[in-house]
């Protein structure tokens, strides 16, 4: 099993957005997927449920039974270990660790070792069938996402189309390398995605060289296109995206039915095989085994 954790201390990247695809991509491909939503925002758990469905796991008790909350309160009570919620099935090959508000209440507990509590959990949600855990991450450099990526093999950065994304890399770098380093973490980067284009596209290439790998640079910095780190460049899928959210479904199954019509057909397709290749890349630059039926 794998574990790639999507992050970037930078918001509004396309983060979960990408994470919620990537695990109905690599779920259609044959690749049972745990998608775990480790932001306290809980964006990915209302990309995937419906309100109804998100009211029964979030009531306005304390309890909270079937989300990461729950998994964590014996933590926070001091009365036991982090113990797996059920997992929430989307297909049979698509399951769901719940994210919760909650889990903002858990940094504070971080801050007291021992802070290795995610990959037990993990473990126990994926035990027996899935391949790959893809998890989200809120945007900042806390002890949550540290203590996440404690439990990840692997870390992929979304990076948006400007400046500032280019800029935030310095930051994660900084940050990455100190965990890696001093705190004896044991993920491996394994590689970035680019959301869109801008003129100053190709210095991403060489900041994440500098910045993430803490490799020189060679000169003239590469281009992002032809960057073996780059696993992808995506389009702004635009109107696709609130179909999609619209009707909890990833951009490249909507139909006519879900108000796919017309432009929208060819852009579903396009999607698709962005998605296609983009899964294909990660598998290739994490070694996770495709099934035959998908290459
Ligand atoms: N490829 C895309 N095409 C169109 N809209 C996108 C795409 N990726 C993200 N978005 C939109 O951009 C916004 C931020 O995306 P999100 O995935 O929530 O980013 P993050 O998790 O980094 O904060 C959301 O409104 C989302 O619907
Ligand atoms: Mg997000």
């Amino acid at each position: 099993m794998k574990t790639i954790a999507f992050f970037n201390n930078k918001g509004g990247v396309g983060t979960t957005s990408l994470v919620y695809h990537l695990s109905w991509m690599f779920a259609d491909l044959g690749v049972p997927v745990l998608a775990a939503d480790l932001d306290p925002q809980a964006s990915l758990t209302t990309m995937f449920l419906d309100h109804d469905r998100l009211e029964s796991l979030w009531p306005d008790d304390d309890e909270h039974p079937a989300t990461i909350y729950g998994a964590i309160r014996p933590i926070l009570r001091g009365a036991g270990d982090i113990a797996a919620p059920p997992v929430e099935w989307i297909t049979k090959d698509l399951g769901l660790l719940p994210g919760d508000l909650g889990l903002s209440l858990f940094e504070a507990a971080l801050s007291r070792p021992p802070n290795v509590a995610f990959a037990p959990l993990l473990e126990e949600m994926a035990k027996g069938w899935a391949k790959l855990v893809l998890i989200d991450l809120g945007p900042n450099l806390g002890l949550l996402n540290r203590a996440a990526l404690f439990a990840s093999d692997h870390v992929c950065l979304p990076l948006g189309p400007d400046l500032y994304s280019r800029q935030a890399l310095k930051t994660l770098g900084a940050a990455l390398t100190h965990w890696r380093g001093s705190d004896g973490l044991a993920f491996a980067p394994c590689g970035y995605v680019v959301m869109g284009n801008y003129p100053l596209l190709n210095q991403l290439a060489s900041a994440y060289r500098t910045h993430i790998l803490n490799e020189s640079s060679p000169e003239p910095s590469p281009n992002v296109a032809g960057d073996p780190n780059c696993l992808a460049q995506l389009k702004h899928y635009r109107s696709l995206m609130p179909l999609a959210m619209e009707a909890h479904k990833p951009m490249f199954e909507l139909k006519p039915a879900d108000g796919a019509i017309g432009a929208h057909f060819e852009a579903v397709r396009q999607c698709r095989a962005d998605f296609l290749r983009l899964a294909t890349a990660i598998a290739a630059s994490v070694g996770l085994p495709m099934p035959s039926s998908a290459l």
